[in-house]
């Protein structure tokens, strides 16, 4: 089967395509045109941010992709920096207008602290304010689904207690090499859908020969293995790739790795980010 076809179930129901594209450095004019390029290989989940600077061109790329709506999941994520309930209603409302659609089909709090002082103080409250912003608007029709990114199981927590509606994914750092095996069970656990970000690492993976030695067994190429086995992890896997090529053989993953190499990967360490290492999300907070 076509992994571009096949899906989740969120817990609201809502189903998300499970390979989707990661559009953090691709410029917004540049965007359009890899989101349409992506979409007539087949792609269906595009992912950008508020951060990324380009939710005009995400948005542009999907209204004129001549794909109906509906058959597009479109995410985006509010500011790691906006924990205030008042912003936050404003900076989604900012996020409709610039990717010039009626909804998002799932908004994430991008972080749960400001992205200078990751994993630093206490934003609880913050969060919080921002998460009841975000049902608001899911309950308003403007969001499909809502969650929350970078969260660790405190930060879940703060949500699942006090929220009223539990989050529907958290996307987090999964890769070979960096697999946080615990938190994605207890967010498994919570019915909270996990996405893998930088399943390729960034693209630092590409130089490890431990997955190299294991993706040749499988006739597959490094970021083929890489996303083979985030998707076995049960996560939605979303590469990055502004390249057509590369669209195309990230999605022929049809292969199966085996539990004994699954077991291998899982217990890869390889947090080596290059010249990368400087953003907070790869500080290995
Ligand atoms: N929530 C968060 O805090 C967070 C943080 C980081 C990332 N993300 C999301 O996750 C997405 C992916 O993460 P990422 O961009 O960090 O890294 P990634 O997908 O792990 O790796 C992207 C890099 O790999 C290269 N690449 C992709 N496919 C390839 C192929 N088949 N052969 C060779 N090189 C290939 C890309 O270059 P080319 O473009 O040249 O192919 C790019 O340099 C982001 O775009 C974003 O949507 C979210």
């Amino acid at each position: 089967m076509n992994i571009l076809n096949e899906t989740l179930t969120l817990s609201n129901r809502v189903e998300i395509p499970k390979l989707g594209l990661g559009t953090w450095f691709i410029d917004d004019d540049k965007a359009a045109d890899a989101v349409r390029q992506a979409i007539s290989i087949g792609y269906r989940n595009i992912d950008t941010a508020q951060a990324y600077g380009n939710e005009r061109g995400v948005g542009e790329g999907v209204r004129t992709s001549g794909i109906a709506r509906d058959e597009l999941f479109v995410s985006t994520k509010l500011a790691a920096e906006i924990k205030d309930y008042t912003e936050a209603l404003a900076a989604i409302d900012g996020s409709l207008q610039k990717l010039g659609l009626d909804y998002i089909d799932l908004m994430l709090i991008h972080a749960p602290q400001p992205w200078n002082d990751f994993r630093g103080g206490d934003y609880s409250a913050g969060n919080l304010a921002a998460w009841q912003a975000l049902e608001e608007a899911h309950q308003a029709g403007k969001i499909r689904a809502i969650g929350v990114s970078n969260f660790l199981q405190t930060d879940l927590e703060n949500i699942l207690q006090h929220g009223t509606i539990a989050p529907h994914a958290n996307q987090i750092l999964v890769h070979a090499g960096n697999t946080p095996s615990e938190l994605i069970d207890y967010c498994q656990s919570k019915g909270i859908a996990v996405e893998a970000y930088s399943p390729i690492a960034h693209g630092e993976i590409l130089e490890n020969q431990d997955i190299a030695r294991i993706a040749e067994k499988y006739g597959a190429s490094v970021p083929q293995l890489c996303i083979r086995y985030t998707l076995q992890l049960g996560t939605v896997s979303l590469p990055k790739t502004s390249n057509p090529e590369h669209m195309r053989s990230n999605a022929r993953v049809d292969f199966t790795i085996s539990d004994e190499d699954m077991e291998a990967l899982r217990a890869l360490h390889d947090t080596d980010y290059g010249e990368q290492a400087a953003f907070p999300v790869y500080s290995g907070k």
